[in-house]
């Protein structure tokens, strides 16, 4: 299959495809998605061939408003209506209790529940209101690697496996949205993202924030929570933001192969890095980080001599929280300090 890439002039195409049942990869204000009609229950199992992402692992349906929710889940509380008045459009994924057989299991993996947001990308919610669907939407990588922030990294990873990309540049936050649980008593964040803890307990009062820190013998609430993640080619290393770079740069030195380091300027242009050092600058802050790690780590897929990746950690408070929890995934927990 050729895959097209569609400009934002081109969003009647790319939703002649979704109506057709065919995969289409949209843009977010977080991440590049995967789209599909969420009401085709065989266009959604192609999104699953696609990623090859295991079929137990339920999806994000993507609404242009209030409405499908309302006419998928059952009756939302005041709470719930607070939520999406104050977040939506936006990267808050809300997880709410489904009217009985309202989408395919291929949608909920067999839940009683179904997780929706509503992006905040006027393409992407102009292609939602063309096709006149929901779309479902896992991030539009092949399973395990980090998450598309620019077109070209979903047609690296995806192309002649879907119908098209709508390419609307670079995403603005890079990390994914907050997924939040509505269906329990205390409302619980499954997944840390671009709304945070805080902005949450400001609306909701008690909101549980333990949930998304699974220890390994546990079983995750989303079922997303245990597979691999984010993980390129080379061992990813975190380094602590207390750590010393001099030691990095000490240890970088030490080593015959090539070394990936990814780290804010402050600290790329002040230390005396050794010839065998492939830099990539995380920009300024978190915020530029979370926008800017995805497309890192694939930056070093392209430079097959690199074996090791070492990143810098942030404090895992506001959108710290959301950076450091991919970061964790994507380097299997691992540390500089422990490893060297
Ligand atoms: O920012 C985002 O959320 C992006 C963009 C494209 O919207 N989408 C995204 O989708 O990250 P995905 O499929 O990569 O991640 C969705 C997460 C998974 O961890 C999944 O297990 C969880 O949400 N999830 C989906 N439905 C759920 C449900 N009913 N109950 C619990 N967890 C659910
Ligand atoms: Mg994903």
């Amino acid at each position: 299959m050729e895959t097209h890439i569609y400009q934002p002039s081109e969003i009647k195409a790319a939703a002649e495809d979704i109506k057709r049942g065919d995969l289409v990869a949209f843009p977010t204000e977080t991440v590049y998605g995967l789209g599909a009609d969420a009401t085709n229950e065989a266009a959604v199992k192609k999104v699953y061939a696609a990623k090859g992402r295991p079929s137990d692992n339920p999806l994000i349906v993507h609404v242009s408003g209030i409405e499908a929710v309302e006419k998928y889940a059952q009756p939302l509380s005041d709470d719930a209506k607070r939520l999406i008045k104050t977040f939506w459009p936006g990267p808050l994924t809300i997880i709410f209790k489904l009217k009985p057989g309202a989408l395919s299991k291929a949608v909920t993996g067999g839940l009683d529940t179904a997780a929706f947001r509503n992006p905040k990308n006027q393409v992407t919610i102009d292609l939602i209101k063309t096709a006149g669907v929901p779309l479902v939407g896992p991030s539009a990588n092949t399973s395990g690697k980090p998450s598309p922030t620019i077109a070209q990294h979903v047609y690296h990873d995806l192309k002649g496996k879907i119908a098209g990309v709508l390419d609307d540049g670079p995403t603005d936050i890079g990390v994914e949205s907050t997924v939040l649980d509505m269906s329990t008593d205390v409302p619980a964040i499954l997944r840390p993202g671009g709304v945070t803890a805080e902005q949450l307990r400001a609306v909701l009062g008690q909101v549980d924030d333990e949930k998304h820190h699974v220890a390994a013998n546990e079983a995750p609430k989303a079922p997303g929570m245990k597979y691999k993640h984010y993980a390129p080619s080379a061992q990813v290393y975190i380094v602590d933001h207390d750590d010393d770079w001099q030691r990095v740069r000490k240890w970088a030195a030490e080593q015959s192969e090539k070394v990936g380091v990814m780290t804010t300027d402050a600290i790329l242009n002040h230390v005396q890095w050794p010839d065998n050092v492939e830099p990539f600058s995380l920009g300024a802050d978190v915020k530029s980080a979370s926008h800017l790690l995805f497309k890192g780590l694939r930056h070093f897929d392209d430079e097959p001599d690199v074996k090791s990746i070492l990143t810098e950690g942030f404090k895992a408070d506001g959108l710290g929280e959301a950076y450091m929890n991919r970061l964790n995934k994507s380097a299997g927990q691992m540390h500089f300090k422990i490893n060297k």
